[in-house]
């Protein structure tokens, strides 16, 4: 009889071997152009003297949820450190123009980052959107987002390349093919090793349908695929020289999948509004808090059902 497990490993051993090889190539060819073009001394140079470019990878920055917020928080504490240093949002908002999401950001956050932000508009964002691909999404938006990187790239080389979004594919590009110092935000692993448990296990769930949980020759495809994609995402972790995390819960996953040093920074929440509520003058016996939350398909964790502590 066929000896199932030895064949899926002999397989994931095998695209591994050709995968490096492959990474090798590319690292190489890369390596040879950044130093062909001689500009990493200046950068280094620019970083030093804090008179660097940043370039900050958020193609939804107009959107105005707390992912957003993290973002112009992050920048205007960056422009009180780095006073000489200037800021370039790559973004896919091609119908906003920069007074208009400065103002938003105004009005919603609460935040003044006027000064010395710039914006460097993509074109080809709907590459890294999940409806794009029915069918092997997570390596349709990684290549996709590739893509907008490199369209981000060839518009603008910084300094210091920061990804705020999840889009860790495009670390290696600008390490590598720009020399950039690189740096990530991450709020959510994009794959994690529950994911692949829920495959292996065969349960349909949101990111495994109901054929291929039924289906042992598809599970077995899916998990390859898994397997590999997990390893690709923690190659391209590598190539992040620092890493903050928003909670512990993508602290623990990143641990297990990156193995790098991760910081863990949690979002900024405005509270002043809460502060000018007036307080009754005696201290209530009791007291009683009201938490109101988003629940979300992927945060299930159903081995045990402790509640994720993002
Ligand atoms: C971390 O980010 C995720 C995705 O944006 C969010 O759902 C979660 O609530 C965040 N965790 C914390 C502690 O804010």
């Amino acid at each position: 009889m066929l000896d199932v497990r030895n064949i899926f490993m002999s397989t994931i051993y095998l695209i591994k071997i050709l995968g490096s090889l492959l990474a090798l190539t590319f690292f190489s060819i890369f390596s040879v152009i950044t130093t062909l073009r001689g500009n990493l001394g200046y950068k280094k140079q620019r970083i030093r003297q804090r008179i660097y470019k940043s370039g900050l990878f958020h193609p939804y920055c107009n959107a105005g949820g707390g992912g957003e917020r993290v973002l112009w928080v992050a920048i205007q504490a960056l422009q009180k450190n780095y006073p000489k240093a200037e800021f370039f949002i790559y973004t896919g908002d091609v119908e906003a123009t920069p007074i208009e999401i400065i103002e938003k950001v105004r009005k919603n956050f609460n935040v003044d980052v006027s000064k010395s932000v710039k914006f460097i508009y993509l074109n080809k964002r709907k590459w890294v959107e999940a409806d794009q691909y029915p069918i092997f999404t997570l390596l349709g938006q990684a290549l996709g987002s590739l893509y907008l990187g490199l369209e981000a790239l060839s518009k603008l080389n910084p300094d210091v390349f920061i990804e705020t979004t999840g889009f860790t594919f495009t670390l290696p590009l600008f390490k590598y093919l720009g020399g950039c110092k690189t740096g990530c935000y991450v709020h959510y692993p994009t794959i994690t090793k529950d994911m692949l448990k829920r495959v292996r296990n065969r349960q349909a769930i949101y990111n495994n349908r109901a054929v291929i949980a039924r289906n042992p020759a598809l599970t077995m495809a899916k998990l390859v695929y898994y397997h590999v994609f997990a390893w690709i995402y923690s190659l391209a972790g590598q190539c992040s020289d620092s890493t903050l995390v928003n909670s512990t819960f993508t602290q623990e996953h990143l641990n297990v999948l990156w193995n790098r040093p991760l910081h863990l920074v949690y979002p900024p929440c405005e509270v002043d509004h809460l502060k000018k509520i007036p307080r009754a003058a005696q201290r209530p016996k009791r007291i009683r808090i009201m938490s109101l939350a988003q629940f979300r398909p992927e945060k299930t964790t159903p081995y045990n059902s402790r509640p994720c502590t993002s």
